[in-house]
């Protein structure tokens, strides 16, 4: 293996898109995310991050290919669904650095990469000053159910060690899981940490 990690800013994201939307539908399929993903519709849905600003992409590349990405922007940027669920709680969106996904190929878990993308994306929160927290949600699945692999550890203990703190708030989503043939309304939980 001859890893990499490589740190891109808003545009300069654009050509890994792909790579991106083909990461986010292959390792998203698991449990507990169950997405039914379609490549063409999160290329789409993807585009506007890198217009954003404050948009960051953390690629891990095993030589030229990217095996692992994570990403971030600053939540006023972010989508209005995602926004409301903070002026429900009272929270600034101007205060928030929101995380998007963190995906990385199975065979290259376990090696601190989960560790680097939360270092660099803590990073660039760290360059806009009226920023005070970021921010990441996860989604709530009930602990029996059926698609939950024997061996499933859930990353709740990772993200606690990386300072981050369970909310009592959650914002909705909705996608197709791998198992259904509707669309349905997932609830996603937010996890919070101070950074200054
Ligand atoms: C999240 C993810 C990127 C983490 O990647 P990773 O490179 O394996 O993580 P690391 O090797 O940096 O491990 C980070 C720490 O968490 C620990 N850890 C990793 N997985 C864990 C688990 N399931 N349960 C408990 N601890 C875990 C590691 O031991 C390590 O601890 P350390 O820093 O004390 O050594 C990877 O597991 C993944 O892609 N998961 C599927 C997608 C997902 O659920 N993403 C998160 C929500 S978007």
């Amino acid at each position: 293996m001859d890893l990499s990690v490589k740190v891109f800013h808003s545009e300069a994201a654009n050509e890994y898109l792909e790579s991106l939307a083909i990461l986010r539908v292959e390792v998203f399929k698991s449990f507990p995310y169950l997405y039914l993903g379609d490549i063409e519709y999160e290329k789409k849905y993807l585009q506007r991050y890198v217009k954003s600003s404050s948009f960051v992409l953390v690629g891990v590349f095993d030589g030229l290919r990217m095996v692992g990405a994570s990403t971030g922007l600053k939540l006023i940027e972010e989508d209005s669904n995602i926004q409301s669920s903070f002026v429900k709680a009272g929270i600034s969106i101007e205060s928030i650095f929101y995380f998007g996904e963190s995906v990385l190929i199975e065979n290259y878990r376990g090696r601190g990469i989960g560790n680097i993308f939360f270092h660099e994306r803590e990073k660039k929160a760290l360059t806009y000053p009226e920023v005070v927290t970021t921010c990441f949600c996860s989604v709530v699945r009930e602990s029996n159910h059926p698609l939950r692999p024997s061996t499933y550890v859930p990353l709740d203990v990772f993200w606690a060690k990386k300072g981050y703190n369970k909310q009592n708030f959650c914002c909705e989503m909705e996608w197709k899981d791998i198992d259904q043939e509707q669309v349905t309304k997932k609830e996603l939980q937010f996890w919070l940490k101070k950074i200054r």
